[in-house]
């Protein structure tokens, strides 16, 4: 026998947050779901990978950050006009354990971490929510169909397109609550807009999300405030840094395994599931932490067998960060060779990127369900590029590029 799906707690909980001052809990199902294993292993993800090392106080989690995203979803399904009249009762809960599990997927330094090891954080998420897991058994015990109906949603798979617009698109929980979240924590004051005013404009049409035309001051603000944060804090130079290292440094890990496994097996036998080749199970994702990934790195550091382990181990954990220029390929080929000379392999010293970014991208490179519709006083609807100068100019912008180049300080000294 299932559980009501809309039982309440005997009292409201109330959580203190930084951001949204309070988060509040009245569903069961809800408050269960943020005691499971697999959420409270949020706590020991940063948000925001290795950007704590510029902006020092960017030590927030993935848990804070998850329970924002309830909280905003909690907050449309009570006070965007039309949302509430729109949703069964198990759709209003789909979406709030959507918007609470969306990232529950993640593993430690994200992207660093993905770009070496072959999983991805979303579809990690949908087999956490479907497979043989605490979350799993929380979903279905209030209803056989829960659990499917949550990663439908995030995986924008669910048929009403209202649910992941929501949770996922361009005005949506998840964005607004890391926006405001990372900007707070980093202590940047760029990512501030106005989430009351967002929410009081929202309101659903046609079964769509729109903005209505008193809020086009508030959605210019909204994304001016992603774009400023996007250079400001994500593709912040230092972080891509820390970014590079670890990448090399997962590599190298890699790279070692293939000729003395058993050095690997010895030292640091997390890292083997995410190296040996094989799909990672769910069960070993889970196991690995940013606290894991840290006493892993200790442990290299300590162990002089393979010089560029124990080097590239130390300079994490000193925060040795490599260094920077703007990507030439003459300047590439100078430092590889320098590299060369003082007997460092560039495949594990020597990285670079590409960011780039277009100040808004409107409908003609996403989806319908991805755009920002404003409701105007006729009752027409129409893209926002097309009401507001700002954004139009913004979406007409060309695109920022930023490529860079990096290695460690002592081979720029020589330069
Ligand atoms: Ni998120």
């Amino acid at each position: 026998m299932s559980v009501s799906i809309n039982k309440k707690l005997t009292e409201i909980k109330v959580l203190r947050d930084p951001v949204h001052e309070y988060i509040r809990i009245s569903d069961e199902v809800i408050w269960n779901l943020i005691d499971t294993k697999e959420f409270q292993r949020l706590r020991r993800i940063h948000q925001l990978g290795g950007t704590y090392q510029v902006y020092h106080g960017a030590e927030h989690s993935r848990f804070s950050h998850s329970l924002g995203v309830y909280e905003i979803s909690r907050r449309m399904v009570e006070e965007v006009k039309g949302l509430k009249e729109n949703l069964t009762v198990f759709e209003q809960i789909s979406l709030k354990c959507a918007a609470l599990l969306h990232d529950v997927g993640h593993g430690p330094f994200s992207h660093a971490f993905e770009s070496v090891t072959n999983t991805n954080h979303e579809i990690m998420s949908i087999e956490i929510i479907l497979g043989e897991t605490q979350i799993n058994q929380v979903l279905k015990s209030y209803d056989p169909k829960l659990p499917s109906a949550v990663a439908s949603i995030i995986n924008h798979q669910h048929p009403k397109k209202l649910l992941t617009q929501l949770v996922s698109a361009q005005m949506d929980a998840d964005r607004m609550d890391y926006l405001l979240r990372d900007s707070f924590f980093t202590g940047v004051s760029y990512g501030h807009f106005d989430l009351e005013r967002v929410l009081r404009t929202l309101l659903i049409h046609n079964d769509r999300v729109v903005v209505k035309e008193s809020g086009i001051n508030a959605v210019e603000d909204y994304i001016m405030a992603r774009y400023q944060m996007y250079w400001q804090v994500y593709y912040h130079p230092v972080s891509r840094s820390f970014e590079i290292m670890l990448t090399n440094m997962f590599r190298a890990i890699k790279d070692v395994y293939q000729v003395d496994p058993e050095h690997i097996k010895l030292l640091t036998p997390f890292f083997i599931p995410f190296i040996n080749g094989k799909v990672v199970s769910v069960e070993d994702h889970l196991n690995l932490d940013e606290p894991t990934c840290y006493y892993g790195f200790k442990t290299l550091s300590k162990n002089p067998k393979y010089k560029t382990l124990q080097d590239l181990a130390r300079r994490l954990l000193d925060r040795d960060l490599f260094k920077y220029v703007d990507y030439d390929e003459t300047i590439k080929e100078k430092l590889e060779k320098l590299l060369l000379q003082q007997g460092y392999d560039s495949k594990y010293y020597l990285g670079s990127d590409s960011m780039r970014q277009r100040p808004y991208i409107p409908y003609r490179l996403n989806n319908e369900d991805n755009l920002i519709s404003i409701l105007l006083r006729d009752g027409t609807v129409a893209e926002i590029t097309k009401v507001s100068p700002i954004v139009e100019a913004m979406a007409d912008a060309k695109l920022k590029e930023d490529n860079k180049i990096f290695s460690i300080k002592e081979i720029f000294d020589e330069l």
